[in-house]
């Protein structure tokens, strides 16, 4: 198949509102070129979404012109060749995240696959720009359970890559909502049942700056293992993450055989994740981006990691971490020692607060202390709710995220009622601000976590893989 090449000119492939589906009938315009293939299959001959070796993508309609559709010309030889696995599994899979495939047309010359069409291809929408980083998230985790979906079919992909995800835009309650979407089986393998790998003598198919570094040069044999996508999907990430940077390209060092150089030398260029909100990125990409294939994780226990977790999920994680620090010394003991990582960079985790709820917890703190003073005062008996919290304890930093939130109805009205911060007392709004102020504490808990054999543990939905410590907290 050709080497990278972007198909989609202006980004955009159809329009939402463009899009034909059943309950959205189109009819076609009077200039458009149509190429009727059969009763039932047009082709718009003027509308090339893209082509390959042995392929070409038109946009089309099926059935009365009713509903727009994508259209996948390939050669009969082609589709005929026995490796070709392409129409096996358009047939044999169905998933919300796997391209929709409706059926083939075959003429004597050509196969012509009708699947549904994208709005756009992942490249084209990021280059779209403007997208928050919990969509961007949403569509990452949809490309990695597409691939689930394929791996325990036992199927590899083999050419993930940005041209090969296409976009779905859909409107749910007023708003856009995109939906990522695995394609092209071009190229794609199925394992047999207790097959490991497949021996392939085509080791250097696909996408070059994609290729893991396992994949040899030229036409060598190689086996071929459901861990070869992982590294493609990896850089993937990233380039959805970064706004469309290649997670092996540096600067001045771009084109195509120097980023095939940084991959085969495991040089990932790191320092494009160098803020706090990519920590969990990062973490993920380091197993991913493994040079031995066997490090990188399967599909499945990648999708548990913190990455993929909404804030919410982020927020309750922590809460059952509190919980298992209080039964389990072991995981006081662990915590703590994630707190020597987390609390070299950050002396005081109270300094990035904002200004506000510093005060406020001074205030608090001097509350506390006159109470003290008192003699009247009982311990506990009219502050349940207020501590001293230690700046350099990442177990308390947890206990106020959890505390002030069971309390914040409390503290909120009074002295910290600020749109700004919280927006306007809204519980979820609360959390997101502690999630979007401590981003990597998540993730530095799920590590040190990965391993431990609690004889209660609150965190157990949050592992559901035995990880051996597949994760690893690493500086650079
Ligand atoms: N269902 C679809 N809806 C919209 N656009 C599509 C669809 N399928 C494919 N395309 C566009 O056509 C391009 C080529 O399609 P596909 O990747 O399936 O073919 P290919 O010939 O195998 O390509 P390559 O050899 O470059 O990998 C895609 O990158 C995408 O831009
Ligand atoms: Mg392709």
């Amino acid at each position: 198949m050709a080497e990278l090449t972007t198909k989609l000119e202006n980004s955009s492939i159809a329009s939402p509102k463009t899009q034909g589906n059943n309950n959205n009938p189109v009819s076609p315009t009077k200039n458009e070129d149509l190429y009727q293939v059969s009763d039932r299959v047009w082709l718009i001959l003027t509308e090339k979404l893209g082509s390959g070796g042995f392929s070409e993508v038109f946009k089309g309609y099926k059935e009365n012109k009713s509903c727009k559709v994508a259209i996948k010309r390939i050669k009969q030889s082609e589709a005929d060749d026995p490796k070709s696995k392409e129409l096996d599994i358009l047939q044999s899979t169905r998933h919300d995240n796997l391209v929709l495939y409706y059926f083939t047309e075959r003429t004597s010359d050509y196969l012509y696959y009708v699947l549904e069409l994208a709005n756009y291809s992942l490249d084209g929408w990021i280059k779209l720009g403007n997208h928050d980083n919990d969509t961007l998230t949403k569509v990452c985790k949809d490309v990695a359970t597409g691939l689930k979906a394929l791996h325990k079919k036992r199927i590899i992909h083999r050419d993930i890559k940005p041209q090969n995800v296409l976009i779905f835009i859909k409107e749910e309650t007023g708003k856009l909502v995109p939906t990522g979407k695995l394609a092209d089986f071009g190229i794609s393998r199925i394992l047999n049942e207790d097959e490991e790998a497949a021996l392939t003598t085509k080791g250097h198919v696909g996408t070059q700056t994609y290729l893991p570094p396992e994949a040899p040069e030229a036409e060598e044999k190689m086996e071929l293992k459901l861990s070869f996508d992982i590294f493609p999907l990896g850089i993937l990430f990233g380039f959805a993450m970064t706004g469309g940077q290649h997670m092996f390209s540096w600067p001045g060092q771009t084109a195509y055989f120097e980023i095939k150089t940084k991959i085969k030398n495991n040089e990932p260029n790191w320092s494009l994740l160098d803020e706090k909100k990519f920590t969990a990125l990062k973490n993920l990409l380091q197993v991913m981006l493994s040079t031995d294939p066997n490090k990188r994780g399967t599909i499945s226990e990648l999708l548990d990691h913190p990455f993929f977790w909404t804030e919410e999920e982020g927020y309750q994680f922590l809460v059952k971490v509190s919980k298992e620090i209080k039964n389990e010394k072991a995981c006081n003991t662990a915590v703590t020692f994630a707190a020597q990582k987390f609390l070299s960079d950050l002396p005081d985790w109270k300094v990035r607060l904002d200004d506000k709820i510093q005060e406020w917890i001074k205030e608090k703190d001097m509350e506390l202390m006159e109470l003290e003073k008192s003699k009247t005062h009982k311990p506990n008996a009219l502050n349940d709710n207020w501590r001293k919290y230690n700046g350099r304890s990442i177990i308390q930093l947890i206990n106020f995220i959890r505390d002030q939130d069971e309390h914040y109805i409390n503290w909120l009205s009074s002295e910290l009622e600020d749109e700004r911060i919280f927006g306007n007392k809204q519980l979820p709004k609360y959390r997101s601000y502690f999630m979007r102020t401590f981003p990597e504490l998540p993730t530095l808990l799920y590590n040190v976590l990965q391993d431990q054999k609690f004889q209660r543990r609150e965190t157990a939905m949050f592992y559901k893989h035995n990880l051996n410590s597949l994760f690893e907290l690493k500086s650079k």
